[in-house]
């Protein structure tokens, strides 16, 4: 059995060094969450390509291999053959390691019509109901209990049948849990108010090359044609458009000439067009960026929202470039209010950075320092690493197992762009961290 990797490692940072070169973006890390699930629909084995390397991907193997899927994975391809696969209940502690293993829900759902699946856990980010998820389900004939006292939802419907679905908010993972619960319901199923995000349109293209009829997907109106049968297929994951952002926030911050690869510009136009708004100098080509060395860099305000709009999971990657530019600006998260666990982090680094009411402000340029802090969540974490690129000094990034769920080979990429990077996997390093903790 595959291990998921996770320990209690560090990160340290010699900021300050000017970075040149290229660097390839890796599979989208929130496609492969969805795709993996999802292809426990097929009858047959499916090969997913392109697969980065991070531990979301080997929890959801351990979840995949204890439900009795046959696993293959070598050089970034992952064939998963389904056909052991038997609806038993996943357990809650591999279900809370990661918050997307609830694509589980739909999955069984729609193939064996009964899921038992553990609440879903994820990045610390505050509330994140699945209110929608539940609502989909119960709309295509399920009943949805759960157990008190045991953290674990129970979905069961003797015949899933088609329905209209109204989503009350564009919610991601909703919208992909209702394609795949209805994906083989008796008639048409159509989900309105559906998210428009590129990861949905790779979920349905996946299940498309299985034999489903998904129309629609990327608009807000999705209509799903029932099938009996999905077969085995290979599909290519799109690139990690978060991962892109991030590395172009690197560039933009501390880069002299760094070209961004396998980046789809039109995934990203809204991120593109606040650091063209900053100023950020840019070759935009096909499937690559090249940003061109920056000096007094522009702040902005910036406002997340649902897809097209300014993506949640940059916000936190953005700020360190923020800190770096001329002027005043604020960020304000509309989809996740508490995103805010970057902030202190970046105080002990010398932000001049504070919390409003939902808005994150930034009143002046901030002169960076190496600084000892704790990644709370995996965006956190990648906003942590670019400032720690850019202070003067050591900065030692603890709570690393977050950062590691969702950026492929991070250390390696950043080293051949010239960081002075290294993740340094001691058990001290708890204790250490446990230090800070105490003195905080
Ligand atoms: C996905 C992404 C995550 C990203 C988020 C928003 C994956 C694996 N994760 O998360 O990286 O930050 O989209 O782009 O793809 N909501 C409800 N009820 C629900 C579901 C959601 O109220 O049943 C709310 C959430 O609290 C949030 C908003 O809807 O405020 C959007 O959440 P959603 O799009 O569902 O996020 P995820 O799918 O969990």
């Amino acid at each position: 059995m595959i291990e998921s990797e996770m320990s209690m490692n560090k990160i340290v940072i010699h900021g300050g060094r000017p970075l040149t070169g290229n660097v390839t973006v890796s599979g989208a890390k929130n496609s492969i969450v969805a795709l993996m699930p999802a292809s426990i629909l097929a009858d047959e084995p499916v090969v997913l390509e392109g697969i980065p390397e991070i531990s979301d991907v080997y929890s959801l193997i351990n979840i995949l291999q204890i439900m009795g899927a046959k696993i293959y994975f070598a050089k970034g391809v992952l064939t998963i053959d389904p056909r052991g696969v038997k609806s038993i209940p996943i357990p809650s502690g591999k279900i809370n390691s990661l918050r997307a293993s609830y694509y589980f829900m739909g999955a069984l759902l729609g193939k064996f019509g009964k899921a038992e699946v553990g609440l879903p856990g994820g990045c610390n980010l505050g509330p994140r109901p699945i209110d929608l998820h539940i609502k989909g389900f119960e709309a295509l004939g399920a009943s949805v209990s759960d157990d008190k006292g045991v953290m674990y939802l129970r979905i069961r419907a003797t015949n899933l049948v088609a329905s209209r679905i109204f989503m009350d908010m564009v919610s991601v993972g909703a919208t992909i849990n209702i394609m795949l619960a209805a994906v083989k319901a008796k008639g048409t199923t159509v989900i309105e108010n559906a998210a428009r995000e590129p990861e949905i349109i790779d979920v349905a293209t996946l299940l498309n090359n299985m034999g489903a009829k998904v129309y629609g997907a990327g608009t807000n109106e999705i209509r799903i044609e029932g099938v009996s049968k999905l077969h085995g297929t290979r599909h290519s994951i799109i690139p990690d458009r978060i991962e892109a952002g991030t590395y172009l926030a690197i560039a933009a911050a501390v880069g002299e000439g760094v070209t961004v690869e396998n980046v789809l510009y039109e995934h990203l136009e809204s991120y593109i067009s606040k650091l063209e708004e900053m100023g950020v100098q840019m070759t935009i080509r096909e499937d690559s960026i090249t940003v061109h060395s920056n000096q007094n860099l522009k702040k902005v305000n910036v406002k997340t929202y649902p897809y097209p709009g300014f993506a949640t999971d940059l916000q936190q990657p953005i700020t360190p470039l923020l800190l770096k530019s001329c002027g005043q600006g604020e960020l304000i998260d509309t989809i996740y209010e508490c995103r805010i666990g970057h902030v202190p982090e970046l105080k002990r680094m010398g932000a001049n950075i504070r919390v409003k009411d939902n808005r994150i402000i930034m009143d002046s340029t901030s002169e960076l320092v190496g600084a000892e802090v704790v990644a709370s969540d995996l965006r956190a974490g990648a906003s942590l690493v670019i400032a720690a690129l850019i202070a003067k000094g050591v900065t030692t990034i603890y709570n690393v197992e977050f950062i590691l769920r969702g950026y492929d080979r991070i250390i390696e990429k950043l080293t051949n762009l010239g960081a002075d990077i290294a993740l340094v996997d001691t058990e001290s390093s708890c204790k250490e961290k446990a230090k800070i903790e105490e003195g905080r």
